[in-house]
């Protein structure tokens, strides 16, 4: 899972201090990031473009922290990419999200397979145009081999949703017989979530400048790190992603203990 990263290993520590990486143990990486890929619109308007040119250089930087993620062997990066609130945008914006993923898997399938990473989705299928599905799913299929990063979109995902389907679905299980009501603990309760498969996030990073969740892996960060930065998601560099990832690495996880 090291391999990209190998070169730095290798380097010397001038050309490590340079991209960033110097303040980072490699054997101390989160397993599971988290992204709130913030500021798109505002990015755009700052340079005098339409909100979706921020959208659209937002994608191309996707591609880019997944593989500075991969490079560092981190075993899951789960993007916000659209929440279930996102549906109240303008018709134009909306439909131009929908169009992403088939313009960037047909981009960069081939690097993203030959770098060993698989492609995963949370979020409700339904409501999600025919094409915008078809693009993540041909995505998923092709990748679902390999098992390096898993490159999770949270696309119509929405925290209290999913946990209200997640308690809809308890309630039935303990109806049916198939869950007695005093086993549901934490683990069993994560089981009932779109997450199940996906250990919860070590660090959430936010860009833009906003300090809020937004509804976004609600139950899943309960212990996470947060990291806010300023910058706009385009403008989001490896250099700033090896920061967030080296003041992990500083920080003390208690979990409530001393
Ligand atoms: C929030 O910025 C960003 C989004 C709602 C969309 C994020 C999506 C991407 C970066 C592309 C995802 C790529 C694929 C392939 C699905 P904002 O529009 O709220 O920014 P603002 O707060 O400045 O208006």
């Amino acid at each position: 899972m090291l391999k990209p990263f190998k070169k730095w290993l290798g380097g010397t520590s001038e050309e490590a201090t340079r991209s960033g990486l110097s303040g980072i143990d490699l054997n101390n990486v989160p397993e599971h990031v988290a992204i709130i890929m913030d500021g798109n619109g505002r990015w755009a308007r700052q340079r005098g473009l339409p909100r979706v040119a921020g959208h659209h250089s937002g994608m191309k930087n996707v591609k880019k922290i997944t593989m500075a993620a991969n490079g560092l062997g981190i075993k899951a990066l789960t993007m916000y990419a659209f929440s279930t609130e996102n549906w109240k945008r303008p018709k134009e914006e909306v439909e131009f999200l929908m169009k992403l993923p088939q313009e960037f898997f047909p981009l960069e399938i081939n690097e993203l397979i030959a770098n060993n990473v698989r492609i995963r989705m949370t979020g409700w299928s339904e409501g999600l145009p025919d094409y915008t599905l078809n693009a993540i799913e041909d995505a998923i299929e092709r990748t679902k081999e390999n098992d390096g990063l898993i490159l999770n979109f949270a696309l119509n995902y929405g925290s209290r949703k999913e946990m209200l389907s997640g308690v809809q679905d308890i309630i039935r299980d303990v109806q049916s017989g198939k869950l007695q009501a005093q086993e549901l603990t934490e683990e069993r309760f994560s089981q009932y979530l779109l997450t199940s498969d996906l250990p919860d996030p070590d660090l959430l990073i936010r860009t833009s400048g906003e300090l809020r969740i937004s509804n976004f892996l609600l139950w899943q960060l309960a212990y996470s790190e947060l990291w806010f930065t300023e910058a706009y998601w385009p403008e989001f560099t490896e250099e700033l992603f090896y920061q967030a990832i080296a003041e992990y690495q500083r920080r003390a996880r208690r979990y409530g203990g001393v």
